[in-house]
C-alpha cells in the first residue's frame, strides 16, 4: 500500500477516554452480584468486544438462559449509564485533542467508530459531539469489532477508502478488524500486542508525523 492519507479513524473506548475503567467496574458489580469470578484481568479480553461478547467471554463457558443473559445485559447497561455521569471534558484522554487538531490542520478527515451503543451519550459528556465529521456506534452495522464492518461504514460514510484511513485501536478485536478490513493501524497500549503496523503506548504518544513515517510503504 502506498501512503495517500485521507482520514483519521478512532475507536472511543481507551482511546478518546478510558471508559473501559466503567465497564469493568460495571461487570464486575453484576459478576459479584451473581458469584461469578471475575478480575481486572479477566477485563482485558473484553477490551473493544461487544456487550453480548463481553457477557460470553465474562461468563468463561457458564450457560445460562436468553432471557436472564438479556436481564443481565440490561443490568450491566444500567450501572454503566450511571458512571457515565462521572464523565466531564477533562477525560478526554491527553494527546487526543492536539491529534485531532493536527489532523484537522492537514485537511484530513476524522471518523469515530465504536462498538458501544453509548458512544453518543459518552462523546455528549467530553464535549465532543461535533469532533467528528461522521460518527459509527454499536448500532451502526450487526457484525461489530473483529469484524472490518464498523471501519468500513465509517469509511464509506468519510468517501474514502480503507487504504486511505489511519486506524487507532486499543483492543485485539479493534486492531484485527483494521487490518481485516485494509485500514493503515496504530495500535495503542498493550493489548493488541504485536498487531498493528505502528504501535504507542499511550495517545501522548500519537505524534501524527513520526506515525506516519513510521508507516511501511
Ligand atoms: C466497546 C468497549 O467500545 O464497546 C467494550 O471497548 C464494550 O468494552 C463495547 O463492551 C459495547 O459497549 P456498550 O456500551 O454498547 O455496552
Ligand atoms: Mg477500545
Amino acid at each position: 500500500m502506498s501512503l495517500d492519507l485521507k482520514a483519521l479513524i478512532f475507536d472511543l473506548d481507551g482511546v478518546i477516554t478510558d471508559t473501559a475503567e466503567y465497564h469493568y467496574r460495571s461487570w464486575k458489580r453484576l459478576a459479584d452480584e451473581e458469584g461469578i469470578p471475575f478480575t481486572r484481568e479477566d477485563n482485558e479480553a473484553l477490551r473493544g468486544v461487544s456487550r453480548r461478547e463481553s457477557l460470553r467471554r465474562m461468563l468463561k463457558g457458564r450457560q445460562i438462559a436468553e432471557a436472564t443473559a438479556e436481564a443481565w445485559m440490561t443490568r450491566k447497561n444500567t450501572y454503566y449509564v450511571e458512571m457515565l455521569d462521572l464523565i466531564t471534558p477533562a477525560d478526554v484522554l491527553e494527546g487526543v485533542t492536539p491529534l485531532l487538531a493536527e489532523a484537522r490542520a492537514r485537511g484530513l478527515k476524522l471518523g469515530l467508530a465504536s462498538a458501544s451503543r453509548n458512544a453518543w451519550k459518552v462523546l455528549d459528556r467530553l464535549g465532543m459531539s461535533a469532533a467528528f465529521d461522521v460518527v459509527g456506534d454499536g448500532s451502526s452495522v450487526v457484525n461489530t469489532k473483529p469484524s472490518p464492518d464498523l471501519f468500513i461504514w465509517v469509511a464509506g460514510r468519510l468517501n474514502v477508502s480503507p487504504p486511505q484511513a489511519l486506524v487507532f485501536e486499543d483492543a485485539e478485536a479493534g486492531i484485527d478488524a483494521g487490518l481485516t478490513g485494509g485500514f493503515w493501524t496504530v495500535a495503542v497500549g498493550s493489548a493488541p500486542g504485536e498487531k498493528g503496523h505502528v504501535h504507542i503506548a499511550t495517545m501522548r504518544d500519537a505524534d501524527l508525523t513520526r506515525i506516519l513515517a513510521a508507516l511501511p510503504r
